[in-house]
């Protein structure tokens, strides 16, 4: 059956191989009819980049090349699917790494060929944002999603699942980006995210006032300002000789981060008729950003959804989700496809 016909065919189950290693993830996944997750494998990089303090694109790439396989098989096993039962492969093939890209959307490539499969070539961002309709297919539309990782921040309005609209985006550092490089800063590791949200956990978030951009009537944001002000405030205090509370500082930090996202979001939910508002990307893991925006969305009578703690971080069953749209819609990739580490959504 031709996957033209199979699309036609409601009673056809349509299963997708989906890859991912945009970054310091290597992941594959099988979904069937693009929610139901059959197998979701990730193996992180991250214990190797933390003595770097960070991503190191090189090592990264090379680490992908040798776990790719292994991953993908493991996806298959998991799944109970053989290559033979695929209908098609999907890779993010943007925003990322270029040398960790081109290792998940060479191997689609050779699949699609081999298997005479369609390629699917999906946007990581897009991905971020359906791994909140895996998780809560119920989700009601128009929707409001910020969208919060390493690189990016994007306040996005969504008519339905297929058109949408960017109200605003940082104008400087991501919001991930800000708690990676204050972390390095603090000594505290990489990814900074998970290190500051601990160390602010033990401390007093009122401690230290750090200031809040203020972008007037956008919904853009900037971070740059705040990272300054945290390095300035820690220079000052050793100058003086006083002792500095690493938590206090976390906590501090890490309230003027989450308030500046919620705010902004609380400020589209009023001007926008919203039903549903969701959150995505690896910094709506924080425990505290979740809590903040979830007590501002009460007096909206709006609830807060986000995917669980597996699916905000990178995965590939996010980009199986986006790639099974994309499968019904026919928008499949050419062979010459490249890997775009820009790609905007
Ligand atoms: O989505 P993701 O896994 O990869 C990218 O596409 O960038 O996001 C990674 C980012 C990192 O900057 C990391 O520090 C941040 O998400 N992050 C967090 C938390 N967990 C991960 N930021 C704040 N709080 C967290 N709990
Ligand atoms: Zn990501």
């Amino acid at each position: 059956m031709s996957y033209k016909d199979k699309i036609k065919d409601k009673d056809q189950d349509i299963y997708i191989l989906a890859l991912e290693s945009s970054c310091d993830e290597t992941a594959a996944s099988v979904n069937k009819n693009g929610l139901e997750i059959l197998s979701n494998v990730v193996s992180s990089q991250v214990d190797l980049h933390k003595k770097f303090g960070g991503v190191v694109p090189e090592i990264a790439s090379r680490k992908h090349l040798e776990l790719l396989l292994p991953v993908i098989d493991q996806a298959l096993a998991e799944a109970g699917v053989e290559f033979e039962d695929l209908d098609a492969v999907a890779s993010t093939y943007g925003p990322g790494l270029v040398g960790g890209l081109l290792v998940t959307l060479t191997a689609a490539k050779t699949i699609s060929l081999a298997l005479n499969i369609p390629l699917i070539g999906v946007n990581h961002i897009a991905g971020h944002i359906y791994a909140n309709f895996i998780a809560n297919p119920e989700i009601e539309k128009p929707l409001i999603c910020l969208t919060i990782s390493g690189g990016h921040t994007d306040l996005l309005y969504f008519e339905d699942l297929r058109g949408y609209q960017i109200l605003g985006r940082t104008i400087d550092d991501a919001a991930g980006e800000a708690f990676d490089k204050i972390s390095r800063f603090l000594g505290l590791g990489y990814p900074g995210g998970p290190a500051i949200e601990k160390a602010a956990r033990s401390g007093d978030r009122d401690a230290i006032d750090f200031p809040r951009a203020d972008l007037g009537d956008s919904y853009d944001f900037s971070f740059s300002g705040l990272k300054t002000a945290v390095m300035n405030h820690v220079h000052n205090e050793e100058q003086r000789g006083n002792e500095i509370d690493q938590n206090d500082l976390a906590a501090s930090f890490q309230e003027a981060v989450v308030d500046s996202l919620a705010s902004n979001l609380i400020k589209a939910v009023r001007e926008y008729k919203v039903e549903s508002v969701v959150i995505s990307g690896g910094v709506a893991a924080n425990q505290r950003l979740r809590e903040v925006i979830a007590e501002r969305l009460k007096e909206h009578n709006l609830e807060l959804y986000y995917p669980p703690l597996e699916l905000c971080t990178d995965n590939a069953a996010m980009i199986g989700a986006v790639a099974y749209y994309q499968y019904l819609e026919q928008d499949f990739a050419p062979l010459s496809i490249s890997a775009d580490p820009s790609l905007k959504l």
